[in-house]
């Protein structure tokens, strides 16, 4: 054995042996199938009962299985106003907690040894654009977070001071986890929101870890995957990015045709003419959210013909619709494809996120679905996934979905979080 290797055994025995005296109560409660050298070695980082979360009332393993009693037990329960007050946690919580980071990363159960050598191999670098629900963003970092990996945040300028405060405290408790150099005021459909993720893009092509893919996220995205699952995943891509890239309608065309101006606050229309994209560039639509490999960025903060694309995209209507799909298509991009539509890629086909549109719901089978509806409830026609969602989505191969909410159904994520920590702790009881 290396002395890295042993090295790190003694750390992480250390961490267990300090991370067991602060479970020590759940120790002296026996389980099924209790095993004590089981327990004492990881079973401290599982999510279990003994968190005294108030979702524990709910029955997850009977919501995964799609059980119907447990799923309308699980909605009764979050639309229980008493019930959603004592899951909150107020972004003053998590501005005392931090003050203490050792002791806020034992009892929120972060992970701070890589869980494999494979994980430890294959670093992944994450843009995370925040605005608000402290607590979601939390639970996601929580859910995403491994030392070997690099955390982007962009708090928006705009945010309240309170949840400014409390996010840069938590990233302040690990060396891996930065506020982006520049934040900026983000409006709905404006520049700003790519320009937030190209913030934070340089910021992490600039940091010393040689990460080897960028995934963004917002505060109300969730993992449907494990770091390993994740990780392998994108191996398995061979180089290629995957991202929603198609040819632009019809009836979205104005969205580039047009140019456009913030004013007071909001986008809108100036009624000039735009000038053909730089370089002939065919425009893709896309959404917000890629991923991509460390050539991609490189590209977009190096290609010249990316910074015209870039400069020319800055008073178009909703550009993170449509910048990156387009960049994915630009001969010479690291694991891009042609032009040709027949290298067209839907949001269901590429693995970046799942999200559900009102208008594609429907039962299934039917000509008109895309996907079975929605158990929670829309927000500007996107579903905000119940418990219900969870069955179906863990089914689907995108390592991300949007949206969660865990004001509106927390036992959706609470389930979801526990089972994906679950699922990254299984090889570890195997290997000893
Ligand atoms: C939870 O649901 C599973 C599956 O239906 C069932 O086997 C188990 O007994 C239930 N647990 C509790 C505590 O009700
Ligand atoms: C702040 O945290 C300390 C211990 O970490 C605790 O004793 C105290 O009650 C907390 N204060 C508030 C206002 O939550
Ligand atoms: C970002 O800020 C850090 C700390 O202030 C600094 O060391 C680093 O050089 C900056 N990076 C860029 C790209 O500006
Ligand atoms: C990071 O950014 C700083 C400031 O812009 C620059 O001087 C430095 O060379 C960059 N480092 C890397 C590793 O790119």
């Amino acid at each position: 054995m290396s002395l890295l290797k042993k090295s790190r055994l003694l750390l992480l025995k250390l961490t267990v042996v300090l991370g067991s005296l602060w479970i020590l109560p759940l120790l002296i409660r026996p389980q099924t199938g209790w095993d004590p050298t089981y327990t004492l070695r990881y079973s401290w980082l599982e999510y279990t009962d003994a968190d005294s979360s108030p979702e524990k009332a709910c029955n997850c393993t009977a919501i995964m299985r799609g059980e119907r009693e447990a799923i309308d037990q699980a909605k009764i329960l979050s639309i229980t106003k008493d019930f959603r007050k004592s899951v909150h946690i107020p972004d003053e919580y998590y501005i005392n907690a931090t003050q203490d980071c050792r002791k806020f990363k034992i009892s929120r159960k972060y992970l701070t040894f890589p869980l494999s050598q494979e994980e430890e191999d294959f670093p992944l670098a994450y843009s995370m654009v925040v605005h608000h629900k402290v607590q979601n963003f939390e639970r996601l970092l929580r859910a995403i977070y491994a030392p070997q990996n690099i955390y982007c945040v962009h708090v928006d300028k705009k945010a309240k001071a309170s949840v400014v405060s409390a996010i840069t405290a938590i990233t302040s408790c690990f060396p891996n986890v930065f506020m982006v150099n520049q934040s900026l005021t983000v409006i709905y459909g404006a520049w700003p929101r790519v320009q937030a993720d190209l913030n934070c893009m340089a910021d992490l092509y600039n940091s010393t870890t040689k990460w080897k893919y960028f995934m963004n996220l917002c505060g109300q995205d969730f993992p449907l995957k494990t770091n390993l699952e994740i990780v392998r995943m994108l191996r398995w891509l061979k180089g290629k990015n995957s991202l929603e890239s198609e040819k632009l309608p019809e009836e979205k065309k104005w969205r580039v045709k047009i140019s456009h101006q913030i004013v007071d606050g909001k986008i809108q229309g100036t009624g000039r003419a735009k000038e053909q994209p730089p370089f002939n560039l065919p425009i893709l639509v896309g959404n917000a959210y890629i991923v991509v490999n460390r050539g991609y960025i490189r590209s977009v903060l190096e290609d010249k013909r990316i910074h015209a694309l870039i400069e020319w995209a800055k008073d178009t209507y909703s550009p993170d619709e449509f910048l990156w799909a387009t960049i994915q298509r630009i001969p010479g991009v690291p694991g891009s494809t042609w032009p040709n539509h027949k290298y067209d890629v839907t949001d269901i086909n590429a693995i970046a996120r799942l999200v559900k549109w009102q208008w594609h719901e429907g039962p299934q089978g039917s000509l008109g679905a895309v996907y079975p509806a929605c158990h929670g409830n829309h927000v500007r026609q996107i579903c905000v996934y119940g418990a219900g969602d969870l069955q179906w989505m863990l089914e689907q191969h995108h390592l991300f979905a949007n949206k969660f909410d865990i004001d509106k159904d927390p036992i959706a994520v609470y389930c979801l979080e526990k089972y994906l920590r679950q699922k990254a702790l299984a090889p570890l009881h195997k290997m000893y």
